[in-house]
């Protein structure tokens, strides 16, 4: 059978991640995906930088938007990261040119999101990003598809690796926020520019794609309030613990009669809650459904591995030929609510 074959747009922590779970696990996903699925062309800035993978035998573009235009490519994956530039020029140019896209660039997704996902349904092809929220967690796939049958009233969860890892370290090591925010840096685990981490944007553009997915909207990151973890300080961290709490960055969306609520800011959690527990990369994803009840997805929200086992599942579907709308419709439609001003909540 004829492989699926894919570009690979960035060669950092994600980029060259993929390519090391598609040449380890090659056998377990040609045989899931029904053929397999081979890399054959690449972009990145340095061509001489080891990416602790062989390129060897891949076309290498300078310009990542020459990708798109590659006929031998199928699917293009977008892991340079940016709401504006190459990221964005590339999926515009691989969706017009009728290329599926995988993206892991929550960035992107929640500022361009409602125009991508316009764009990729007129051309009928695939813009997946199972690997844009919560890493390795299928946060996507289950609101989207696991829940299909539900009214979605909450979603809420530990959405960025970062903090939660910086959070972590601050209490368990009594470590200064500095040097923690430079060992997640070190482990791979932090934006380009790191303020988007501790600043709780990164967060709230992952919140913004999950209420998206469970109010059946188009993605608003302009709604959502957010706070990060600057000021709180070891102190801080010890004085909530005496008093049985752990602070974790937490993100809310929440459906009222009034319309929809989402915040993202650090939050005293009780010990006892098992949002508490969830530490260091960990991320969790909460969401409760009318019928289902309250669920919740723990696992590591970010680094090489997790990222690119949420890729290389999105590029498994695309290999069987599911095409899944872009924001499916987890809830009825309640587009018509308006989004809750932070004076209103
Ligand atoms: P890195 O900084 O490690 O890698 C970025 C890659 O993009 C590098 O290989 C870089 O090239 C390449 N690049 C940057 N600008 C250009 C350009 N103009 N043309 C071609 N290539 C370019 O980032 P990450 O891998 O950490 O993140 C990538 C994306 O994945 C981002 O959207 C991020 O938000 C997202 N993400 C990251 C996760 C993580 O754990 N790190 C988890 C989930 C999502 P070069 O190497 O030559 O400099
Ligand atoms: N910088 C992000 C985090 C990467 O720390 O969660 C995963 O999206």
């Amino acid at each position: 059978t004829k492989p699926l074959s894919v570009a690979v747009a960035g060669l950092g922590t994600v980029g060259a991640g993929v390519l090391t779970l598609l040449r380890d696990n090659a056998a377990t996903i040609s045989a899931r995906a029904g053929r397999p699925i081979a890399v054959t062309a690449v972009s990145a800035r340095d061509r001489t930088r080891d990416r602790g993978v062989s390129l060897a035998g891949l076309r290498w573009y300078d310009d990542p938007v020459a990708l798109a235009h590659d006929p031998g490519v199928d699917v293009v994956v977008e892991a340079i990261g940016g709401t504006e530039g190459q990221a964005a020029d590339l999926v515009r140019a691989a969706l017009r040119a009728g290329k599926p896209v995988v993206t892991a660039n929550k960035a992107l997704l929640a500022v361009h999101g409602a125009e991508l996902a316009e764009l990729a349904e007129s051309k009928g092809v695939a813009l997946a990003y199972e690997a844009a929220v919560a890493g390795g967690i299928p946060a996507i796939k289950a609101l989207r598809e696991g829940l299909a049958a539900n009214d979605i009233t909450r979603v809420l969860g530990i959405l960025n690796g970062t903090c939660n890892y910086i959070l972590t370290q601050m209490r368990e090591r009594g470590i200064e926020f500095a040097q923690a925010l430079s060992e997640a840096q070190k482990l791979g685990y932090a934006e380009a520019d790191p303020a988007f981490d501790v600043d709780g944007i990164d967060a709230a553009h992952k919140l913004a794609i999950l209420a998206a997915l469970a109010f059946g909207r188009p993605v608003d990151f302009d709604a959502v309030h957010v706070e990060g973890i600057r000021s709180i300080s070891a102190l801080d961290i010890k004085l909530a613990e005496e008093l049985g709490y752990r602070i974790k960055l937490l993100g809310i969306a929440r459906r009222t009669e009034a319309g929809i609520e989402t915040r993202m800011h650090p939050c005293m959690v009780p010990v006892a809650h098992p949002i508490a527990r969830v530490d260091g990369v960990f991320n969790a994803v909460v969401a409760e459904g009318d019928f289902v009840g309250r669920i919740v997805l723990e696992g590591r929200g970010a680094g090489a591995g997790p990222t690119a086992s949420a890729i290389c599942a999105d590029l498994i579907d695309l290999a069987r030929g599911r095409i899944t709308p872009v924001w499916g419709v987890a809830t009825r439609d309640l587009s018509h609510l308006p989004n809750l001003p932070m004076a209103k909540r």
